[in-house]
């Protein structure tokens, strides 16, 4: 039987690179992002798979029970859950716009919670099923200068991670994907293009090749390439205070 996958921020960066992987395995795709117009010409270039579009956005309270309200009124159950939405600001965090770090939780943490919560409620009802939830090295120490982003990572990695615990036993698996600096549109909307830790960002489309091969054998955790690994292994047995002064050295410009 086709599997369906629904794939948030779909128009863009590594979602735009795991929707190529999952139509190439022949999946049908739900895509989600704000820009109708770009999931329409995605979906138009991807003729061998079935594609359903829902333009939304994320940040916005209720949006992913709308999401399901739209798949259950098509009677379309997902079979893996790819929540890879997200954004990030750069900036102290008593200067930046109180209402963009409210969204950031809003798209980062509420809608990925919510996804999951309408997902796993499919899965459990056949017993399989597969989850994807895009973290981000920044989830292993605190992030001055980008402070709520980091946070909402932390919240990302914990969340994934007790889930894989509740769902021993059953055939449903959760993976946390954790990329460094990735080349993506993120540095832009993030404003962190000329930073150190951008000067050595990796491709996207081998970063989500790793994360849907770690995703398809049903991996814990996930980290991409080996300076990101050997810097969350460092941020592990580091004085919290210290990680994060790494953290705010590397916010700096090269
Ligand atoms: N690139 C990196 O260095 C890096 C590193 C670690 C983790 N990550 C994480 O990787 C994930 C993917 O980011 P990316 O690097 O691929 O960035 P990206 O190229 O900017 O893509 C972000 C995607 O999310 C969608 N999106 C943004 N706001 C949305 C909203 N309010 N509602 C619905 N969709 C929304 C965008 O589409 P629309 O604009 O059409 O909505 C776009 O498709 C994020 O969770 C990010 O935190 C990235």
């Amino acid at each position: 039987m086709q599997k369906t996958a629904l794939i948030t921020g779909a128009t863009s960066g590594l979602g735009y690179d795991f929707v190529q992987l999952f139509a190439q395995d022949g999946y049908r795709l739900v895509l989600v992002a704000r820009d109708g117009q770009k999931l329409e010409d995605i979906k138009r270039s991807l003729k061998h798979v079935e594609v359903i579009t829902v333009a939304k956005d994320l940040s916005a309270p209720h949006a992913a029970s709308e999401v399901f309200a739209e798949l259950e009124e098509r009677q379309i159950a997902v079979d893996v859950l790819v929540n890879n939405a997200g954004f990030g600001l750069m900036g102290l965090f008593d200067e930046l716009d109180i209402q963009k770090q409210i969204n950031m939780i809003q798209l980062n943490i509420a809608a990925l919670t919510e996804l999951t919560y309408y997902a796993l409620k499919h899965m459990k009802a056949r017993n399989s099923g597969r989850i994807m939830n895009v973290a981000s090295t920044a989830a292993f120490q605190p992030g001055p200068m980008m402070s709520v982003y980091y946070a909402t990572k932390a919240y990302v990695l914990s969340f994934s991670e007790a889930l894989v615990e509740e769902l021993a036993g059953t055939a449903i698996t959760v993976t946390t994907l954790c990329p460094g600096p990735t080349q993506t549109n993120f540095g832009a909307v993030a404003n962190v293009e000329g930073t150190k830790m951008f000067s050595a960002a990796m491709p996207s489309n081998i970063v989500a090749k790793q994360g849907y091969q770690a995703l398809m054998a049903g991996k814990r955790v996930i980290i991409t390439g080996g300076m990101n690994r050997a810097g969350a292994l460092a941020a592990k047995f580091l004085p919290r205070s210290w990680a994060a002064k790494m953290a705010k050295y590397v916010a700096g410009a090269k």
